[in-house]
């Protein structure tokens, strides 16, 4: 393939091109406030069928639709239940992916196996503007090689995918980070089924009625994998109170350590140590770009402190855990 283009989202022109370029068939990664989206046209078959290829993703992992207008769930869904309008009004555009009953229009090729669609209108204004310019939803999974760590800037996608797309539009760091909280609509209950930001308390909340928080329930959607989100370099996470002495255990055995830490300062002799924030948020914006950073630094271990254990850092204790799996 051709040389990956960096577009510049601050250049209306810019916009333009990637809009035509997804209008051709290409694909073009675009910023999304949780991470960068690899976008694909809707209404182009081969494109879509592109997006696993790039990922290497396996064909049936299902892709989320991305909307600039709530009304068009009507479009991509059977029926419409009052839950998704009412979440839609309380936390679109934003973090928040609705799983709804699928309308036949919506291919295979978007939903897998599943009789759901997922769809979710992103608030980053660029991502808005691609999707307006272009005149039809995309769909966009994360920008990364399928089971790699998500992108929140463009050059995380260039690292993972350039020469494999058409090109990137820069619209700098991603705001949240994390990628957007599922909500399955479709069912009895409403039931998170991937852990985001916007947590079960507040979608109960928002809706007046109980909310299946993620747990044994995320096994059921398609595509949430046991490993996922993975550095290249072994990853493991360890308690704050041992971290100390197991850091200097690897290290006595010729380790080279990288640590990720929010709270417990590593001891002397590791290679790199990055510290995070004590507030989830702030955290969750800035744990990609960390472990792409130590992945890149010729480790032989990255150590995470394991955060606190509480419900406002539920998503990041599932991606930690995906991230250690092997
Ligand atoms: O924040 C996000 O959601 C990002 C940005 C780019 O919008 N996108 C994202 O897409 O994380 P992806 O493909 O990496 O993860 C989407 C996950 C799938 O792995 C699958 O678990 C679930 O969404 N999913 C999508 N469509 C589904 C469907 N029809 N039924 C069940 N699960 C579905
Ligand atoms: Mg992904």
């Amino acid at each position: 393939m051709t040389q990956t283009l960096r577009l510049d989202s601050a250049q209306p022109e810019h916009i333009r091109q990637a809009a035509q370029l997804l209008a051709d068939g290409q694909l073009v990664a675009i910023p999304t406030e949780t991470v960068y989206g690899l976008a694909a046209d809707t209404g182009n078959a081969g494109a879509v069928r592109a997006v696993f290829a790039a990922k290497q993703r396996p064909i049936g992992h299902p892709l989320i639709v991305h909307l600039a207008d709530p009304e068009r769930m009507n479009h991509w869904a059977t029926s419409v239940p009052e839950t998704a309008w009412r979440l839609a009004e309380a936390f679109w555009p934003g973090p928040l992916t609705l799983l709804l009953p699928k309308h036949e229009r919506a291919s295979e090729l978007i939903t897998g196996a599943s009789d759901r669609i997922a769809v979710r209108m992103p608030r980053h204004p660029v991502a808005l503007d691609v999707i307006r310019t272009l005149g039809r939803e995309v769909v966009a999974p994360s920008a990364n090689p399928y089971g790699r760590i998500s992108p929140t800037t463009a050059d995380h996608v260039l690292a993972g995918l350039s020469g494999k797309i058409a090109a990137v539009l820069d619209g700098g760091a991603c705001t949240v980070g994390l990628e957007s909280t599922i909500v399955d609509l479709s069912g009895e209950r409403p039931t998170v089924v991937r852990p985001g930001l916007i947590g079960p308390d507040q979608l109960a909340s928002v809706l007046g009625r109980p909310v299946t928080a993620a747990g044994a329930a995320n096994i059921a959607a398609p595509g949430n994998v046991k490993r996922h989100y993975q550095p290249k370099t072994p990853t493991s996470s360890i308690a704050p109170e041992r971290l100390s002495a197991e850091v200097q255990a690897l290290i006595r055995a010729g380790a080279r350590v990288g640590v990720l830490w929010y709270r417990s300062a590593p001891p002397e002799g590791v290679t790199t140590a990055l510290q995070l924030s004590q507030q989830p948020g702030d955290y969750a914006r800035m744990f990609y770009a960390a472990l792409h950073s130590l992945d890149q630094a010729s480790l032989s271990h990255i150590v995470i402190e394991t955060p606190p254990v509480d419900d406002a850092w539920a998503a990041l204790h599932d991606r930690l855990r995906r991230a250690c799996a092997r």
